[in-house]
Order: C-alpha cells, then structure tokens, then sequence
C-alpha cells in the first residue's frame, strides 16, 4: 500500500471513508505529503475531520490536504464554463437557444459521471507531482467501476469522433485544392482529452503506482459482494490486493450475547481468508464507539499502522 495512488472501495457504512482517513494519517505522519479525495455522493470526509471541505483542497494537518468533489457539482462548473466560452462567439439572439441546447445535454444520462471523471483526471496528472500519495475514497463499488471504466468507453467514443472530423478536414482540404491541412480547433481538443484518458489509464492500471482497497466487514453478504466486486473489476484489469476486514469483534469483547456473535463471525473470517487468498487481508476491530472525534481518528489509525506492518507494507 506505499503506491502512490490508492483507490479505497467498498458497500456504504463499512468504513471506507473512516479507513481512507486514517491510511491517509499514517502516510502523513510518516512525513509523506498526503491528498485525500472523496468522490462519494455520500460524502462524510469532512464531517470525520470536523471541517466543511469542498472542491478546492484544504490542508487538514501537517503532510495533509483533503477534499470532496461532487459530480453534480462539477458537471455545474463545466456547464458554465462552456456557456461563457460561448459568449461573444454567438450572436445575441442565438445565447438563448444554445443555452438551451447546454442544459440539456448536461442532463444526458453520464454527463455528471464525465464531469466527475474529468476532475479525477485532472487530480491524477495535477496533482501527481506535488505529493508523495494520493489517497481515493470512493463511492460504492458500481459507481466506482463505471467510472474507472469511463476512460475506456470514452477513448473509443472520441477516437469515433476523431475520425469523423478527419474525414470532413480530408474532404475540406480537397474542396479548397491547396493540399494545406484544414485548422480545426475541435479535433486538437479531442485529442488532447484522448492523451490526457490514456495518460491516467496507463496510471491507474500499473500496479507499481496505483492500488485498489476493498473495505469489508466479516459477515455473509459483505463477503459477496466483495467476490462479486473484485470478479468484475478483475474482467476491467483491475486487481485487488489489498482488503480492510473491518469492524471484526476483538477478544475483550465479552457477554453471551457477543460470545454468539463471535462464534458466527469465526466461520465468516474463515471463509473470507479462504475465498480472498490472492488478497492481503488487514484485520481492524470493532470499537466501543464511532470514530467520531479526532483523536479516536488516530487511534484508529495507530492501530491501523500497526496491523499492517509484520505484512508487506
Ligand atoms: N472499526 C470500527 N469500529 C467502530 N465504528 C466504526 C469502525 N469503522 C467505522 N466505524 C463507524 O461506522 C460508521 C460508518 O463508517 P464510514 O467510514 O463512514 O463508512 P463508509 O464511508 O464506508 O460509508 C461511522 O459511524 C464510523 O465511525
Ligand atoms: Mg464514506
């Protein structure tokens, strides 16, 4: 997990963003230069670190920035760059129309999932440079397949597109007969955005740089859908090699109650070590309480540093 790029996944309420919070501590006591993104719609970084955070980041201790992207948001800004682009460029009578014509293509299914694409993107190749790890805390696992699968879609989408308008310069270049190439602003756009999709696929698949994290939590259905989650990303060529078995009972625990519980939980942590042998599994205890305070936080995160050191990490 000393990749620079971490992507954490997993269903709602198992603790990634409590996870990722707290990875995200490790590395930046560790004197590593920290950025933790959300991209959860249900975003809760900001209420873990007791701070409003938004798009821009924010520093959140020493080593350590955090922020929150939201897909509706971004796709907002977009939108509103693209209108005022257009200003000037329309004439008056036209602006009513083609913001018209703007608003609805921003309400297409996927337009929100590009735009929030697009922002990880630009955190990736931005961001790359000024820190030493890039931590992701994600949205669950559907949402975050769609969107590691976008840049795929989209490369075969613009290279579509790239072809059409070279066909319609080639075809220019000829009417005009001079043989000179036809300037077209659209295709260099295209292209840049095609380079810019390559360059953070090729990141995200290389397993030197990038991770992916499956958080969970030992019980029947989390096992599932953690196969089920890591099958499919396995078909994207995404590998998972790292899983946080969180909120396991610890052994204080006491009580019938809790001796019941534990007996049941045994059997799920045996089936787990065995369904995720490819895995590293990091076991984290159920706490008495929420990590709702900061200095449950780093606690937590101690504790974390601790279970994974005697592994690879
Ligand atoms: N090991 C743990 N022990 C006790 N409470 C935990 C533990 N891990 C997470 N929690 C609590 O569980 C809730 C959900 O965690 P959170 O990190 O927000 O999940 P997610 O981001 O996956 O939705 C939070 O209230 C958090 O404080
Ligand atoms: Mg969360």
């Amino acid at each position: 997990m000393k990749e620079k790029i971490v992507f954490i996944g997993g269903k709602g309420g198992v603790g990634k963003s409590t996870t990722s919070a707290a990875l995200a501590l490790v590395r930046a006591e560790e004197g590593k230069k920290t950025l933790i993104v959300s991209t959860d719609p249900a975003h809760n970084l900001g209420d873990i670190f007791h701070t409003k955070l938004n798009h821009e980041k924010k520093k959140l201790t020493d080593n350590l920035w955090g922020m929150e992207v939201d897909a509706h948001e971004e796709s907002a800004r977009y939108i509103e760059g693209v209108k005022k682009n257009l200003e000037g460029l329309v004439k008056s009578k036209m602006v009513e129309e083609v913001h018209r014509q703007i608003d609805m293509a921003s309400a297409s299914p996927g337009a929100e999932e590009a735009a929030l694409f697009d922002r990880i993107t630009a955190i990736i190749l931005e961001e790359n440079e000024q820190f030493d790890h890039i931590i992701f805390d994600t949205a669950p696992t559907g949402h975050t397949l769609r969107l590691l699968t976008l840049p795929e879609m989209m490369t075969v989408w613009i290279d579509g597109m790239l072809e059409k308008r070279k066909k319609t310069n080639d075809n220019y270049t000829q009417l005009l007969n001079d043989g000179e190439p036809v300037e077209d602003p659209i295709y260099d756009v295209l292209q840049e955005r095609r380079e810019k999709f390559e360059a953070v696929r090729e990141i995200v698949l290389d397993e030197e740089k990038t991770n992916f994290v499956f958080v969970m939590i030992p019980e029947r259905l989390s096992i599932l859908e953690t196969e089920q989650a890591i099958k499919q990303l396995h078909q994207h060529h995404f590998h998972i090699r790292d899983i946080f078995v969180n909120k396991v009972l610890p052994d204080y625990a006491d009580g019938t109650f809790l001796q019941k519980r534990r007996e049941v939980e045994k059997e799920h942590l045996k089936e787990l070590r065995e369904t995720f042998r490819n895995q590293q599994l990091v076991e984290i205890p159920l706490y008495e309480e929420d990590i709702a305070t900061l200095a449950q936080l780093k606690d937590f995160s101690n504790h974390l540093r601790h279970s994974m050191t005697g592994s690879k990490y």
